[in-house]
């Protein structure tokens, strides 16, 4: 990762854990349970890609900070739903995230299926609140886009093929449109809030869905290099499970060679679909190699 990317990655960070704090305030009552969980799913760890990406094509388009912050802590916290119900044992069955126990673990299944609804609930809310942009119009382009990458069309129904394929083999398209719907769909959106809030033309929004389209592809390809390649101290997830469960991946189908060159490729093409922002989106672009030479 480029020095300059390491900065403003970690103040993001740091920002986006301030946010997320604040709107998972700890409440009394029963119910504390789930909002201990929630934050627990939450806070403390994680790349917060997606919210850096919100807030970086936010820039790009001089959107005040606290808006793309918001905007980034509702996908984040959607991420984070996805994983705490990708780590179920009835999904992956796995025992560590983000270096530590998965919330069923540390909680139980009822309480993490319960967290996971209500941190995809707690986004809609932010994504609707008047706090995140003056503008209704915007909010409920948000609230859409989300709904749109979130659901059957989008992360949802990516995490239904990725299990119908332990069941048969796919072929490239297939595995292709897979890696799009369960982990690109929510890229992408984080890459389209900022365009959304900052009322970016039609021409630059094309620009940006192009980067982060490709972008999304590479990051799935890096996770799956990850799982065969990385180890669980510095990957913070355990490794070796895709093949163990014949998960259908860009590695198992072309091999550990094939799928690197794949992923850098699609780094590649995706700065190339920056050109229209010349050196206001050098962040973006080294967002793109980071993605593919990552260790974690
Ligand atoms: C993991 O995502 C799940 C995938 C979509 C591959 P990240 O690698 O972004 O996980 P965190 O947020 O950094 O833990
Ligand atoms: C999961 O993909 C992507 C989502 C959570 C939508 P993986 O199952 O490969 O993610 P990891 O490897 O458990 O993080
Ligand atoms: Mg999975
Ligand atoms: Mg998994
Ligand atoms: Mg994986």
């Amino acid at each position: 990762m480029t020095p300059r990317l390491q900065t403003a990655v970690s103040a993001a960070a740091r920002d986006i854990e301030a946010v997320l704090d604040q709107l998972l305030p700890v409440t009394d009552g029963l119910e504390r349970r789930l909002i201990e969980a929630m934050r627990y799913s939450a806070l403390g760890g994680g790349k917060r890609l997606r919210p850096f990406l919100v807030t970086e094509s936010a820039r790009l388009f001089s959107v005040a900070g606290p808006a793309a912050l918001r905007a980034g802590a509702a996908l984040e916290m959607v991420h984070c739903y996805s994983l705490v119900h990708d780590d179920l044992p009835a999904m992956d069955n796995d025992d560590l995230r983000r270096g530590r126990p998965t919330t069923h673990k540390a909680f139980d299944d009822a309480t993490a299926i319960l967290a996971g609804d209500a941190l995809l609930t707690r986004a809609f809310e932010i994504m609707a609140h008047p706090a995140t942009h003056g503008d209704a119009a915007v909010r409920a382009e948000l609230v859409l886009a989300l709904a749109l990458a979130a659901g059957a069309e989008g992360m949802c129904g990516g995490q239904m093929i990725d299990i119908e394929a332990e069941k048969q083999t796919l072929d490239l398209g297939a595995i292709t449109r897979l890696q799009r719907m369960k982990t690109g769909a929510l890229i992408n959106f984080g890459v389209e809030a900022g365009a959304i809030l900052g009322k970016a033309p039609t021409a630059l929004r094309h620009a940006l869905a192009g980067y982060a389209h490709d972008l999304g592809l590479a990051f799935q390809i890096a996770d799956d290099l990850l799982d065969v390649e990385g180890s669980a101290e510095t990957v913070g997830k355990a490794t070796g499970k895709d093949q163990a469960r014949g998960k259908a991946t860009f590695v198992s189908l072309l091999g550990i060679d094939r799928a690197r060159s794949q992923a850098d490729m699609l780094a590649d093409q995706a700065v190339a679909h920056l050109e229209p922002f010349g050196p206001s989106a050098d962040l973006l672009r080294d967002v793109a190699r980071w993605v593919v030479e990552r260790k974690s």
